[in-house]
């Protein structure tokens, strides 16, 4: 599917605000509980008690009758993409929270410039919202939900670096919580891809849902992923920062919970060529844990940081922001 920009441009400014929500906020939870996991019978029908949390910080959706592929609308026969980045439950919890604030799980994700060094992605452009949602079962009993929100690389302007992202492609993610109540480990799974420019229809670009996925770890190790070389023994760790808040990254490849195959993947035939699968069967599980709080920590003012949806003023103003931007894009 192929557009020109204009019509585009239109498809993008027609676009339903966000409708963006912020989840509840997620109580701290320090207790271990006793971990029964490896005890439950796996491949059986799905029951809905729920499961102690697992030494891996998430359930494999797949034991609760889940996917680790999410459905893409509009799909026939249905495809998906894979859900190659895990945060897991271990992580600290405040990093758990769908929030820039507190140190939250957007914060984490935030960069500015050259003087932070954070991982860079923010909310979609002015709040916008492209394309129906994708959905995704994590087998915790709440079956197939919608996305929670996608977060894009900000070309390292975190205010206006998204609507590049949206308008000459780039690394991006889509994300769900596992937190239903038959396996809440709190994990967020992200399904990360590099697609190309709205013009090309944003489809995904050769080998985009693995080197989207490396790219987004070596945006927290600050170091290239040699993607060819990673097996499910790989690991890594990283340190970035943004607003005061310091996090430590430990990174492992895992494999058996993506195929290592393009068989129902969403473009598995562009994305994979010469002889590849579109996957290579990793998924990249993350435990972040704070090292360092600011002291303004809970003070209202750290709403600085730029969230899904724009400050009323701003939504007047869209149509000839997008326009310079995307002619300001295009003449480049
Ligand atoms: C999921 O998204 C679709 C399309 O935006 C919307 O119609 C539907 O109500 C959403 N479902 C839930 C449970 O929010
Ligand atoms: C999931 O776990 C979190 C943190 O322990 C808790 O706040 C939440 O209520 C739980 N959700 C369900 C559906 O049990
Ligand atoms: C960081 O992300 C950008 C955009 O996806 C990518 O071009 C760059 O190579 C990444 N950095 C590293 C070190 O992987
Ligand atoms: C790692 O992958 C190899 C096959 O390449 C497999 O035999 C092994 O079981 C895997 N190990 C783990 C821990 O998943
Ligand atoms: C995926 O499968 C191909 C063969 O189809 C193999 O060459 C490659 O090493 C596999 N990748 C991983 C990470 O196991
Ligand atoms: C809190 O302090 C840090 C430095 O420790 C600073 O980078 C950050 O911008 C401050 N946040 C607010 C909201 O003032």
């Amino acid at each position: 599917m192929s557009s020109t920009p204009p019509s585009s441009l239109l498809v993008l400014l027609l676009c339903l605000p966000s409708l963006m929500l912020p989840l509840p906020a997620l109580a701290l939870t320090t207790s271990r509980r006793l971990l029964l996991d490896q005890f439950w019978p796996r491949h059986l029908p799905h029951s809905n008690a729920p499961r102690s949390e697992p030494a891996a910080g998430y359930f494999p959706p797949t034991d609760g009758g889940g996917d680790q592929l999410t459905q893409a609308p509009g799909t026939n026969p249905p495809a998906g993409e894979p859900l190659n980045v895990i945060l897991a439950g271990t992580s600290d919890p405040a990093v758990l929270v769908d929030s820039g604030l507190d140190g939250g799980f957007r914060n984490f994700f935030l960069t500015s410039d050259e003087l932070s060094s954070g991982v860079g992605f923010a909310g979609e452009c002015l709040g916008q919202h492209e394309g129906a949602p994708q959905t995704a079962n994590l087998g915790d009993g709440n079956g197939y939900v919608n996305e929670t929100a996608v977060l894009r690389w900000d070309y390292t302007d975190p205010s206006l670096g998204t609507c590049r992202e949206t308008v000459l492609g780039g690394n991006h993610f889509r994300y769900w919580r596992q937190d239903g109540k038959s396996a809440n480990s709190s994990a967020v799974f992200m399904a990360t891809s590099y697609e190309m420019p709205i013009a090309q229809g944003h489809n995904i670009v050769v080998n985009g849902y693995n080197l989207g996925r490396d790219w987004l770890v070596g945006n927290i190790t600050h170091s290239p992923i040699d993607t060819d070389a990673l097996t499910n023994t790989s690991t890594f760790s990283g340190t970035v920062s943004y607003a005061g808040f310091v996090y430590s990254t430990s990174i492992s490849y895992v494999s058996g919970l993506l195929a290592n195959t393009s068989v129902g993947v969403n473009h598995g035939s562009t994305v994979g060529i010469d002889g590849k699968n579109a996957l290579d069967g990793l998924v990249a599980v993350l435990d972040v844990k704070i090292t360092t709080t600011p002291k303004n920590a809970t003070s209202k003012k750290s709403a600085a940081v730029p969230m899904s949806a724009p400050p009323p003023p701003l939504r007047g103003l869209l149509p000839a922001l997008l326009l310079s931007l995307l002619f300001g894009a295009i003449s480049l």
